[in-house]
């Protein structure tokens, strides 16, 4: 009999590549999704990636009952992986409501069922943001958190509160919540990556979109902070090497190896990347001249983030194994297959 595990989210971007290494570990795979962001075609590019297709169910977590019904069917899972979230820093200023409501009722919806079936050990995606503006520099664990300038980033750090409280009032309860810096880049079979909605926030997909003809060009926020050429650094990490330190630390629960009710970890590479040096790597692995612009800063943005990474190896096991060119050589071979073959998600 396989191990099996629950992935809410698991038809998103970091959600599907988590199911592959699962799958490729062994696991047996159940996605829950609603789709809100994502596309039920995942499941056949998991398919086609793996050879194996992962239960789905389309389901969404903030309906208590739905969620309550879906845990009960699965209740022989070893553990949770909860992506499940809306993710866009700005929709969720323009509506904060949405943004609390979703991540909280599926979060609390999540943990409510699991533990009322007896599935005691849960991941949780939380974000470099809760870090804020750090004082020093590489940033560890131990950093006290402040409050996100998003409500976003907001609901990842209330959540990591709900988690402390929880884990603390139910003993059999275990939970690791992973601190992602920059997730970038696509799985090298180029069948499945990032795909935001309408148009990105995020750098990287605004780099590609450019060249791809879909935007006019990228505007660069700012060159006169205080880093090596004046543009915001930050900690960009392979998606694939994220998806990876998901099965570690499943594993890590599983064989109750964790020392504390709660653990966090950074997942980056420990290295830091300014914007022009992702648009330098871009152009050197595309042969292509990006078209960009400078402008003012974008308000909320912090001048340099990069994580110290020891406590993930030594607990965990875990490192970043992929460079800067891999990821956006990743990243480019993915919006060229999925704007060749695709007019939808
Ligand atoms: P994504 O939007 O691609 O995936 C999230 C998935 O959750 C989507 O498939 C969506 O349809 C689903 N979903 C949302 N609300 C749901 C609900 N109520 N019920 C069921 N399914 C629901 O996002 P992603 O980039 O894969 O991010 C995954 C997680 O990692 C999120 O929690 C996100 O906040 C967190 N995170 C992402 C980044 C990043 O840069 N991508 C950085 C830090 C943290
Ligand atoms: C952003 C969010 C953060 C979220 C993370 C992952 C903000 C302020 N922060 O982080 O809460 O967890 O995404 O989803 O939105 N840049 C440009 N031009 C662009 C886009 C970005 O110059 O069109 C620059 C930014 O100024 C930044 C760097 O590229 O310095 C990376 O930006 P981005 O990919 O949005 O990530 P973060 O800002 O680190």
């Amino acid at each position: 009999m396989k191990t099996k595990i629950i992935v809410t989210g698991g038809c998103g971007y970091i959600g599907s590549h988590t199911a592959i290494e699962l799958i490729k570990n062994d696991f047996d795979v159940i996605i829950l999704d609603d789709l809100s962001n994502s596309t039920e075609k995942t499941i056949s590019r998991i398919h086609k990636i793996t050879g194996v297709t992962p239960t789905f169910v389309k389901i969404d977590l903030k309906d208590p009952l739905a969620t309550s019904t879906v845990f009960k069917m699965h209740n022989d899972a070893a553990g949770v992986i909860h992506f499940a979230a809306h993710k866009a820093v700005g929709e969720s200023v323009q509506k904060p409501l949405m943004y609390y409501k979703n991540n909280f009722y599926s979060l609390l919806n999540t943990l409510e069922s699991q533990s009322e079936h007896g599935i005691n050990n849960f991941i949780f995606s939380s974000s470099a943001t809760v870090y804020g503006t750090p004082n020093t520099l590489p940033i560890t664990e131990d950093n006290e958190t402040q409050r996100p300038f998003s409500p976003y980033g907001n609901t990842k750090k209330i959540a990591e509160e709900i988690l402390t409280d929880f884990t603390k009032s139910n003993d059999a309860f275990s939970a690791i919540s992973l601190r992602y810096f920059n997730p970038i880049g696509a799985h090298p079979s180029g069948e499945i990556g990032e795909l935001p909605n309408g148009i990105p926030n995020n750098l990287m997909p605004y780099i590609t979109q450019t060249a791809v003809g879909l935007r006019d060009k990228l505007m660069v926020y700012g060159n006169d902070y205080l880093t090596k050429d004046g543009t915001p650094i930050r900690d960009y990490i392979h998606v694939v090497d994220l998806a990876k330190a998901h099965v570690k630390a499943i594993n890590r629960l599983i064989d109750h190896k964790q020392q504390q009710p709660l653990e966090t970890y950074n997942l980056g590479t420990g290295n830091g990347f300014s914007v022009m040096e992702v648009i330098e790597s871009f152009e050197r692995v595309s042969g292509l001249k990006l078209n960009y612009e400078i402008v003012g800063r974008r308000e909320g943005d912090v001048p340099q983030l990069f994580a110290a990474t020891d406590l993930a190896y030594q607990k965990m096991g875990w490192k970043a194994e992929l460079g800067l060119d891999e990821m956006i050589d990743s990243a480019w071979c993915w919006e060229q297959k999925h704007r060749k073959h695709n007019t939808s998600k």
